[in-house]
């Protein structure tokens, strides 16, 4: 199995990104952000909490993530590998992550990480906070947050997984059919 990491900041181009990849390599698309927004819209327990959360631009607890990453691993059948997007984001995630492919005798593959600047993000997610209206979108302040949380918690897993040699960056900023094809070039060699 393939295990790969879609890494970036907020509207880096991960899920945009995700169609192409899961569908030339055969893979799962596991997006944390919309697993949680699939619970909200449900209105579940861990809905409402995350709920909270997701609008003020934090992030929800470490083991929520883990335990539905876990879940899936667990239930998805007959496909190549996952394709993780928003999933690992702290330093303890990517710790439990290894731990949880290791239990199951699997490695990861590799990190893309699409990298634009954080002017970029802002352009990126005022654009589609007219097209999907997505609560986190909303303003500009939440936006901010969101950035910050990235640059305070997630930034760090850029060291974390340099020093195990997995981490692959490409430019995220160009049309969309160039950052595809940047992946693509990259993938082939991982
Ligand atoms: P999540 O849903 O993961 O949001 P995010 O990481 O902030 O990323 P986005 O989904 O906003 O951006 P994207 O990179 O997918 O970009 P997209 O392709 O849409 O997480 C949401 C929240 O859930 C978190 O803030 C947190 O609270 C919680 N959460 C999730 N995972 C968690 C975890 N592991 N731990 C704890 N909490 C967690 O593109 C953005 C826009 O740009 C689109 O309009 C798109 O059309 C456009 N675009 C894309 N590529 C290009 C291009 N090349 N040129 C021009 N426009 C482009
Ligand atoms: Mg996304």
């Amino acid at each position: 199995m393939k295990y790969y990491i879609l890494f970036g900041p907020p509207g880096a181009g991960k899920g945009t990104q995700a169609g192409a990849m899961v569908e030339n390599y055969h893979l799962c698309h596991l997006s944390t952000g919309e697993l949680l927004r699939s619970e909200i819209a449900a209105g579940t327990p861990l809905g409402l909490q995350a709920k909270q959360l997701i609008e003020k631009g934090c992030l929800v607890p470490d083991e929520v993530v883990e335990g539905m990453i876990e879940t899936q691993f667990d239930t998805v059948k007959g496909v190549e590998g996952f394709l993780l997007d928003g999933f690992p984001r702290t330093v303890a995630q990517a710790e439990a992550l290894e731990g949880i492919l290791a239990a199951r005798g699997e490695v990861l593959t590799g990190v893309v990480s699409l990298m634009i600047p954080d002017e970029m993000v802002h352009e990126r997610i005022a654009h589609r906070a007219q097209i999907e209206g997505r609560a986190d979108d909303a303003c500009p302040e939440i936006v901010d947050n969101r950035i910050r949380t990235y640059h305070e918690k997630t930034e760090p897993l850029i060291a974390f997984y340099r020093k195990i040699g997995k981490y692959h960056e490409i430019d995220g900023a160009g049309t969309v059919d160039e950052v595809r094809a940047r992946i693509a070039s990259l993938v082939e060699t991982l």
